[in-house]
């Protein structure tokens, strides 16, 4: 195999969010979120579990950071808890819940390492939701008073911003499929809520212009590659309509200052479309410094006129499963990548999580060997190089994730992360892949 060498400036890291790893759900003054209310609902989270004590990051975020200088990360990217720093949603902050995170700041800083800090990975305060959530348009206001809190307080400590992760999983997962919190199932609701995700990340883009904070800012994305069952012109079309649907939506009004067509002209007359002010597309489409990108999977796409609302079935592809049951095609990483730079250009990107779950256990040495995890990093940080190879701005990778932690409905059933964890004694074990990737960080490639 030949040699993969990247960039001397190539950024490497991992990724968190809060609710999944913190725990100290409800310590310190912090507020009830979404996310604790969702997981304490019964059935709502297949094990049963919670995030009531996570892997105690909150704790122990110095043994964390001590085990991410031991691997070698450059760069951390963790979520802010919103309930947190204000418990209400708006109002009065928090003195200990803003601390946790200058102190977690700093101590990274101390160790060299540095900082993309998710404003909103999730975890909505529950008193936001009461008035509902991002169906209610005033969250726009609420969410641009919440970052610029941060911005004026976080000022300095932080290196790369990102408003929000992944919108299409807050509006589509939790208000139209309903298994994410705050478990809705209505398509229009979703809609709007997605509206009103991109006119809050819009705000606080202005907001930390206008303050004139320190550091770049960005969105995540999530986006998977969908391809045409066969090649005949209907399933091109159907995989059209979910890249429409899915990616486009969310990209297009921040880079293109519109919803795609193809994606609204489906749905008008058959839904309630989202009420778009005057300025609303002005202000979504403030100048990005860098997208971030998060991708796991691709699927295939055919026409299917029962399928509502998008008239399309699709099903994963790749040979290979992971324990999510998400098919393995790296392939489809580097398309997406080469898609992105023909319809958005040079913008810098940032793959900000990828990553695969394995059923990983502790061997009698102590050790765990996950040898799959290896085998499926590899081959996508290679379709990563491929694509910067071919013209794509791309300047680092963050895997997903660094911990195992809390798998949102799939509870603790799932490990993603480069470290185990051992949730009754909280010990941290790197594994074998985390190792590995230690060294492809020392020596920029492998
Ligand atoms: C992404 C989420 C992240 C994690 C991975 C597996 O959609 O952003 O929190 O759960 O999936």
């Amino acid at each position: 195999m030949e040699k993969i060498v990247f960039p001397q400036d190539f950024l490497w890291g991992a990724s968190t969010a809060s609710y999944q790893i913190e725990g100290a759900a409800f310590e310190d003054g912090k507020g009830e979120s979404i996310w604790d209310r969702f997981a304490h609902t019964p059935g709502r989270i297949s094990d049963g579990t919670n995030g009531d004590i996570g892997c105690d990051h909150y704790h122990l975020y110095k043994e964390d950071i001590a085990i991410m200088k031991e691997i070698g990360l450059k760069a951390y990217r963790f979520s802010i808890a919103w309930p947190r720093i204000f418990p209400g949603g708006t109002g009065r902050p928090n003195a200990a819940g803003i601390d946790f995170y200058k102190r977690l700041l700093s101590e990274l800083r101390e160790n060299g390492i540095k900082t993309t800090v998710t404003l909103y990975h999730w975890d909505l305060p529950q008193k936001l939701q009461d008035k509902g959530g991002w169906a209610n348009r005033q969250i726009a206001d609420d969410f641009e008073a919440y970052t610029r809190y941060l911005f004026e307080q976080l000022d300095g400590l932080v290196d790369w911003w990102i408003t929000l992760n992944e919108p299409f999983c807050s509006s589509f997962l939790g208000y139209w499929m309903g298994m994410h919190a705050p478990g809705i199932q209505d398509f229009s609701m979703a809609l709007s809520a997605s509206h009103h995700l991109l006119l809050a990340h819009g705000k606080a883009v202005k907001a930390f212009r206008e303050m004139g904070t320190k550091g770049e800012i960005g969105i995540t994305l999530n986006m998977d590659y969908y391809y045409p069952l066969d090649d005949c012109n209907d399933d091109r079309r159907a995989a059209e309509i979910s890249h429409a649907a899915f990616n486009a939506w969310f990209a297009d009004p921040i880079f293109k200052g519109k919803y795609p067509e193809t994606a609204w002209e489906l749905y008008r007359g058959k839904v309630v479309l989202p009420e778009i002010g005057a300025s609303d597309f002005s202000v979504i489409s403030e100048k990005l410094d860098f997208l971030g990108l998060n991708h796991y999977f691709s699927d295939s796409n055919t026409m299917c006129p029962g399928e509502w609302p998008l008239g399309v079935k699709r099903d994963m592809i790749g040979e290979n499963r992971t324990d999510m049951g998400w098919g393995i095609n790296p392939d489809g990483l580097y398309d997406l990548l080469m898609r992105l730079k023909k319809d958005y250009g040079d913008i810098p990107i940032y793959i900000t999580e990828n990553g695969c779950a394995t059923r990983d256990i502790v061997n009698v040495r102590g050790e765990v060997e996950d040898c799959n995890r290896l085998d499926y990093l590899t081959r996508y940080i290679s379709a990563v190089h491929r694509a910067m190879k071919d013209g794509v701005n791309l300047k680092g990778y963050y895997q997903w994730s660094l911990l195992d932690n809390f798998e949102w409905a799939y509870g603790f059933s799932k490990r993603f992360g480069m470290v185990y964890v051992d949730y009754k004694t909280r010990k941290r074990i790197i594994k074998k892949s985390g190792h590995w990737y230690g060294k492809v960080i020392a020596e920029n490639g492998f």
